[in-house]
Parts: C-alpha cells; sequence; structure tokens
C-alpha cells in the first residue's frame, strides 16, 4: 500500500513539475521605459506569458508597484496604493501575477524601502510626514521614523545605518516598528498579490542585517539584493584586472544578509565580462584559475546578468551591444542564477538564441553550484568545461587544436561563439 501511495506521489509530483531539478532562472520583465507602455505595462505583458514560460523562466522580476514621485517606480511614497501605479492597476497585476503563476512563473517584486517620499510637511521638519496608502494609519509615519543627520530632512530617528540617499528621506530601518509594518506591507504582497519573491533595492542604503530581518520575516522563495559598488580602474581608463575587493564585498554582504535564499547581483562578473568580450577574454580566469565573478567563490549566492533597466541608460554602463549574445553565452552555461533581461529577450532579437541556449542548461542540469574548468583564457578565446558535461567558447579564434574532445558534438554555434554537449 505504502509503495503504491509513493509511486503515485511522485508520478504526480514529476507531471505537475516536470522541471523541478532545474534551478531558479530570473528574467528582468521590463526596461526604463517600459511605464510608457501603450494600454499599460502589465497588461501588455499578457502577450508574453507563453513565450515566458516555454523559455524556461522560472521568476519574472516586475518593477516596483507602489504610488511613485517618479513613473519608473523608484521614489516610492504610499507602498500600499498599487492603483497609482503609470505600469497599471492593482487589479492589472494581480491578473497579471496569477496568469504567470498558472504557467508556472512566480513573481519576485522590487523592493525600494531604504527611502520613501512623504506626503505631508511641517515648519519643522520639511517634507516628513508619510501616507501609507490606506484608509487606516498603517505606515503613516512622521519625522521619528527618518534617519537623523540627514542634512535636508530633520528625522529624529537612529543614524543612517548605510549610505545616505540624497533625493528622498532615508526610513529608519532599526526602528522595530519600521521593521514590523514593512514585513506587513511585503506579506501582504505575498498573501494578496501574489509575488514569491523580492528584488532588493539599493541594499548599500541599510545594514544587510536588516534585509535579513525583512527575509526571515517574510519567507520568499527567492530574494536577491542590488550591491552596485564601483570597480577599480587603472589611470589608463581601463579595468583592473584583481576585483577581488569587489566581489568579497558582495559576498561580505550575503552573509551578513544570512545566506540561503538570499543572492546578489553579481556586478563583479558583469564589469569583467564586458571588458573582456572586446579583445581581453584573458580577464575571465582569476589567479586561482577559477572565474574572476563573485561566482568563482559563492555561486549559488550569485545572480549573473548581463544589462539591466539601469545599465542601459544612456552613459551608464551597458555591455557592447555587438557582443551580447556572447555574454549570455557566458552566463548560460556558467554557475549562478542567470538573470535575463527584457531587451534582450523582447527586442533585440536574441530570444531563439537564449531559448536554445537556456534549454542547453536544462538538459545538462547545469545548476548554481555546477563546477567549472577554465581550459583557456587568452586575447581572443575563453574556453571552459561545465560539470564534465558542457564546453563552451566565446571568441574569435577558430583554431581550438584538441580541447574539444571528440565524445562532445556541437549543440549551439553563433558569431565567436559554440558549445558543445557530451554525446
Ligand atoms: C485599488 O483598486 C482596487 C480595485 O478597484 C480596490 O479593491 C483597492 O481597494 C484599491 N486600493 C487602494 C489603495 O485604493
Amino acid at each position: 500500500m505504502t509503495c503504491c501511495l509513493n509511486a503515485t506521489l511522485l508520478f504526480s509530483f514529476l507531471f505537475f513539475f516536470p522541471s523541478f531539478t532545474f534551478s531558479t532562472l530570473l528574467f528582468q520583465g521590463f526596461n526604463w521605459e517600459s511605464w510608457k507602455k501603450e494600454g499599460g505595462f502589465y497588461n501588455s505583458l499578457h502577450n508574453s506569458i507563453d513565450d515566458i514560460s516555454n523559455s524556461g523562466i522560472t521568476h519574472i522580476w516586475l518593477p516596483p508597484p507602489s504610488q511613485s514621485v517618479s513613473p519608473e517606480g523608484y521614489l516610492p511614497g504610499k507602498l500600499y496604493d498599487l492603483n497609482s501605479s503609470k505600469y497599471g492597476s492593482e487589479t492589472e497585476l494581480k491578473s497579471l501575477i496569477a496568469a504567470l503563476n498558472q504557467k508556472g512563473v512566480k513573481s519576485v517584486a522590487d523592493i525600494v524601502i531604504n527611502h520613501r517620499t512623504a506626503e505631508r510637511k511641517d515648519n519643522q521638519c520639511g517634507y516628513c510626514f508619510f501616507e501609507g496608502g490606506t484608509s487606516d494609519d498603517r505606515l503613516d509615519w512622521g519625522p521619528s521614523f527618518i534617519c537623523r543627520g540627514d542634512t535636508n530632512y530633520a528625522g529624529t530617528g537612529n543614524p543612517d545605518s548605510g549610505e545616505d540617499y540624497k533625493p528622498a528621506p532615508d526610513i529608519d530601518h532599526l526602528n522595530p516598528v519600521v521593521q514590523r509594518e514593512l514585513s506587513e506591507w511585503m506579506n501582504w504582497l505575498k498573501s494578496e498579490i501574489g509575488f514569491h519573491g523580492w528584488r532588493f533595492d539599493f541594499v548599500r542604503g541599510y545594514a544587510p542585517s536588516v534585509t535579513k530581518s525583512y527575509v526571515q520575516n517574510t519567507s520568499p522563495d527567492f530574494a536577491v539584493g542590488e550591491k552596485w559598488d564601483d570597480m577599480k580602474y587603472g589611470g589608463d581608463g581601463k579595468l583592473d584586472y584583481n576585483q577581488e575587493e569587489h566581489r568579497s564585498g558582495l559576498r561580505n554582504w550575503i552573509e551578513e544578509a544570512g545566506g540561503g535564499v538570499t543572492t546578489a547581483f553579481d556586478f563583479t562578473t558583469k564589469g569583467i565580462l564586458q571588458s573582456a568580450v572586446g579583445g581581453e577574454l584573458w580577464r575571465l580566469k582569476d589567479s586561482q584559475g577559477k572565474p574572476p565573478g563573485l561566482i568563482g567563490i559563492i555561486p549559488g549566492n550569485a545572480v549573473t546578468f548581463v544589462d539591466n533597466h539601469d545599465t542601459i541608460r544612456p552613459n551608464s554602463w551597458a555591455f557592447p551591444s555587438d557582443k551580447v549574445l556572447l555574454g549570455y553565452v557566458y552566463i548560460l552555461t556558467h554557475p549562478g542564477t542567470p538573470c535575463i533581461f527584457y531587451d534582450h529577450f523582447m527586442e533585440s532579437g536574441l530570444k531563439e538564441s537564449i531559448s536554445k541556449l537556456v534549454a542547453i542548461r536544462k538538459r545538462n542540469s547545469i545548476g548554481s553550484t555546477s563546477s567549472v574548468t577554465i581550459k583557456a583564457a587568452e586575447s581572443d578565446l575563453y574556453l571552459a568545461v561545465i560539470d564534465d558535461k558542457v564546453i563552451m567558447k566565446i571568441g574569435p579564434k577558430l583554431d581550438l587544436g584538441t580541447l574539444v574532445p571528440s565524445d562532445f558534438a556541437l549543440a549551439y554555434s553563433g558569431n565567436d561563439c559554440a558549445v558543445w554537449e557530451k554525446k
């Protein structure tokens, strides 16, 4: 009896969750212009749900959902008000998330909590009274909820536990009422709106222990922090080869934020990779012979990406546009949790290539902690073996000598890149 019951359970598990061995694949489902979408952004994404789920994406990162002074959502005020968003209404958001869920894609909310824009002012403190956006007094806060010492706002709370954010008052996250009410709000985003995970905006703005509390209080199935630090460049304007300090800053943040489901965007890999593809592929091997980014030291908690809504903005930090595919060949074959960017999937004509690379990742069970053996890292060739099952190369060099054994077959090829699978 027990055996048959177990077999039935196993069968239904396999049937309903066919990709349960496949680890997280994130999709950033918007860009800096998405709020302008005619007919509403949430509504427009409905048309892409099949493409998104068919490509193997497990989680979609959506823009900040609350009322905000800036249309993109990063200067939020009334956190419970999801009807004043430029992306669409609360009902439209819930319907989008439910439709994604039905196709097995979970939604990740962009949590902007370092700062908040105040609604009311008085002569003493300038703008320093917040409205939660509900008819009761949830998240209605005054000056004692703002960090003290912020020269633009006369807050009377604890000193800021992180960096100051100039355009808006910094919230005092060491105040237990702040932690309780924001945790309640996030739990409401889970239970009422349907989110499963969090992308924490600007985590440099408050202590990592604060992120740890919010994760503990809300039990997301996935969380990622945006800790975007400057990298080291030499006097000639070239990126330094050694970026140990940069990646250990990320690792320390992850550890202090509690690890577990909490990850960080791998800005180190992003910076090195986009320099490397310009004829400097030797950059992709560190002095220990490992990948030089965060994935080389704590891959299980690293989210790799090629670009995001910020980096593609003018004068920001965009990946060279003619080399984007090489970036995806790297992140989709390597450890870490890859994050595919909206523009590249929806607008750059790369959907098919990205989907093929994801299929290779999936077929070979490459996951966030897969192993990498780097066989070549020269100016014009980077070649690596992943889990002894997949070989990938980027770079224009054609003569690969004996680097690809005869028991490997070509699975994908593009301009200056190729992937092989073990036969
Ligand atoms: C937003 O609109 C929905 C649907 O009309 C409504 O149920 C909800 O209470 C509104 N929320 C706020 C904060 O006004």
